[in-house]
């Protein structure tokens, strides 16, 4: 059952998520060759206790940090470590929060130093294509469209959508009926209706869409070994169209 926010529910889920953004934007800022994932895990951390948010991963189902870190081939839900970035990796922070009762949720990847081209190819080609689908998050279409918007770039640009994790409806609790497919046909699925608030995050791999979980039970990797991008933006569908409620301002 998908539940329908009113108008002063999306602005507390706009509060929730414009934290979120405001600390995806700091971290953002402190990745750079030699940083551990670790470091920026514990100023995850340290901006969620200023700002007074509880983060909303840590706990759930027992993960253990407030933020997921994945590098390279690690898809979604990789843990922060003490291992040192270096330059030419991509890295995913992936961060939700809880605010008065509201969560919030986004993700983001980005370059570590310099990066290859191809890498950087996946990291555009991922993020315009999580575009393509906030843009399809408009009363009267239906689920299907956003689907299928960020699956035909992608796979017109040869990579290729993960299969096994999709994205979610969001509010009271941080995953919420519809769950959001990233590939998927138009015209098919529910009808999008103002008051929906949905999470929508795109996971991108290099090569095979194929992933797997490491034995620590959290870590999602690819298969072939190959890179992976993941972005994310909780979005409210209104009577005036699509509005992104974690945008980095
Ligand atoms: N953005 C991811 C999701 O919506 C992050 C969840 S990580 C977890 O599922 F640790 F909370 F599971
Ligand atoms: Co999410």
């Amino acid at each position: 059952m998908v539940i329908l926010k009113l108008p002063d529910e999306i602005e507390k889920l706009r509060t929730s998520n414009l934290i979120v953004a405001e600390i995806l934007g700091e971290l953002r800022g402190r990745v750079r060759p030699g940083v551990t994932t670790g470091e920026l895990n514990s100023f995850c951390e340290e901006l969620s206790r200023k700002k007074r948010v509880k983060p909303a991963f840590k706990g759930y189902k027992g993960y253990p940090f407030a933020l997921c870190t994945s590098v390279n081939g690690e898809v979604v839900h990789g843990m922060p470590s003490d291992r040192p970035l270096i330059s030419g990796d991509i890295l995913s922070l992936d961060f939700g929060v809880n605010y008065k009762g509201f969560y919030g949720d986004a993700a983001i990847t980005v370059p570590v130093g310099v990066v290859s081209d191809e890498a950087s190819r996946l990291l555009k080609v991922t993020e315009a294509g999580l575009h393509d689908a906030i843009r399809q998050a408009r009363a009267g279409n239906r689920l299907g469209d956003i689907s299928a918007a960020v699956q035909e770039p992608v796979e017109s640009a040869g990579f290729s959508i993960v299969r096994d994790f999709v994205g979610h409806g969001i509010g009271r609790s941080l995953h919420e009926d519809p769950q959001i497919p990233n590939y998927g046909v138009r015209g098919r699925g529910i009808e999008l209706k103002p008051g929906m608030v949905l999470a929508i995050e795109p996971m991108v791999n290099e090569g095979s869409y194929e992933v797997q979980v490491l034995p620590d039970g959290w870590t999602v990797v690819t298969t072939d070994g190959k890179l992976s991008a993941h972005f994310e933006h909780t979005v409210a569908v209104t009577e005036n169209g699509p509005d992104i409620l974690s945008r980095i301002q």
